[in-house]
């Protein structure tokens, strides 16, 4: 049993499968048959960064920089993206982070691809089916590659956005450096811009932390939650005084019309770090004030969806996270169980194409699971019992809180193997990942 000698999780959830073993998951591969409509190269690299003027930290980055560059693309266009490793040794690779992309595009080393070591390169090919926040990063050993920065935003701008009017965007990755802290991007402290009163804003929040969930306090002005996980929400109504805990993966789009007075998002509850938007640049950060948590399961109005609590479902499946205390890797830990088991014991989910599923999530652990489900979005169908009776709310980063049990429900209509683990990666990387997998 696990207990019984120690045992080498060095390399993480992901290096257990066979790659391409059944070569049907290497025809679930984005469009290869034509041009893409846009192009990237993303470079795995090494890189000294300071966030702080004197506390250099090595990092592993996308083109020398952390957050890699964002990428931005159209719904509906087929984008190809090379990733070069030059010289992360562990190897590299690419996953899009909520976007649903075909199988094999998925960026998971040992289930969908090899990693990329240095010298090699891989080509992704997909279509951006849905517009929203998304971000990508390194699925190889990514407890480590995520912490040391391989990752940044993707945003896919909805088709028609040419029509919607000027916005200003703004991609706010908060993300936790080791020794060094809490930076948004690349930079640490009270960043500044300049915004013209009566600008529609959109402030698309990512925490792109390995444990840590995320506060953010948008001062100065009425706002609306118009996003969770990269869809929008149904009519979300004007908030104030509400504070918007992310968990990490997770993403949340704010919006509102920037009034002729500054407008702060802080970072956690201090006023040391975050983003001032005025007029000019300047002026003082408004008072914080005290605020409740958002909550989205009464947030919004109801709309149409594919499943609904009262569907008849195909499936039903339960997750029971938990840890226990093991003797590995030469010391006493936590392992992160699902259903008792770590990984690769723990239970493959099957499913067939088209299947309605409902799963049940129960945290019976001491600290929060952020569920990242690869492939398919979750509706949210209810959470500690309460149905949910707002927006339709899909997730695929769901923070499943100690003590609390959520149903979710998707529909199966994304063929192959696919991840399903904790967004706290080093829980992922000791135990806590299993499989959904195609019959
Ligand atoms: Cu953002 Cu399986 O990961
Ligand atoms: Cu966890």
């Amino acid at each position: 049993s696990m207990a019984e000698g120690p045992m080498d999780f060095g390399g993480g959830p992901e290096l257990v499968h066979d790659p391409l073993r059944d070569k049907s998951l290497a025809m679930l591969t984005g469009p290869r048959d034509r041009e893409p409509d846009r192009k990237f190269l993303l470079t795995a690299e090494k890189k000294t960064i300071e966030l702080r003027p004197g506390q250099p930290f090595e990092a592993w980055t996308y083109n020398g920089q952390v957050p890699g560059p964002e990428l931005r693309i159209k719904q509906g266009e087929l984008v190809e993206i090379t990733l070069v490793n030059q010289d992360i040794e562990d190897g590299a690779t690419i996953h899009w982070h909520g976007l649903d992309v075909p199988n094999a595009e998925d960026g998971v080393a040992g289930a969908t691809q090899e990693a990329v070591m240095p010298g090699d390169k891989h080509v992704y090919r997909f279509i951006a089916e849905q517009a929203g926040t998304f971000w990508y990063h390194s699925h190889q050993h990514s407890q480590e590659a995520v912490k040391k920065g391989l990752f940044g935003s993707l945003i896919v701008e909805p088709a028609d956005s040419e029509n919607k009017g000027a916005e200003e965007e703004i991609t706010v990755m908060t993300h936790v450096w080791d020794g060094i802290g809490l930076a948004i991007g690349d930079r640490d402290g009270v960043q500044r811009k300049q915004v013209v009163p009566g600008t529609p804003v959109r402030i698309r929040l990512i925490n792109t932390q390995d444990w840590l969930r995320q506060d953010y306090t948008l001062t100065g002005t009425p706002f609306r939650v118009a996003a969770i996980d990269g869809t929008d929400l149904n009519e979300p109504q004007e908030l104030e005084n509400v504070r918007i805990e992310l968990t990490t993966g997770g993403r949340m789009d704010l919006t509102f019309l920037m009034p002729d007075t500054p407008v702060f998002l802080s970072v956690g509850s201090s006023d040391k770090l975050g983003i001032l938007l005025s007029r000019d640049g300047t002026g003082g950060i408004p008072d914080l004030p005290v605020t409740t948590a958002f909550n989205p399961i009464d947030y919004g109005k109801p709309a149409d969806t594919a499943i609904t609590a009262s569907s008849d479902f195909d499936r039903e499946f339960e997750m029971i996270l938990d840890n226990k205390l093991a003797f590995y890797n030469g010391q006493f830990g936590s392992l992160y169980t699902i259903n008792g088991e770590v990984f690769p014991n723990t239970p493959m989910f099957m499913v067939r194409e088209g299947d309605l599923v409902k799963t049940t999530i129960v945290n019976r652990g001491a600290v929060d699971h952020p569920m990242h489900l690869h492939g398919h979005h979750m509706l949210v169908l209810s959470r500690n019992g309460e149905p949910s009776t707002g927006s339709p709310w899909y997730s695929d980063t769901l923070d499943v809180q100690p003590g609390e049990i959520y149903e979710v429900g998707f529909v199966a209509d994304n063929p192959g193997l696919w991840m399903d683990h904790c967004h706290n990666l080093t829980h992922a990387a000791v135990g806590m990942s299993m499989h959904l997998m195609y019959e």
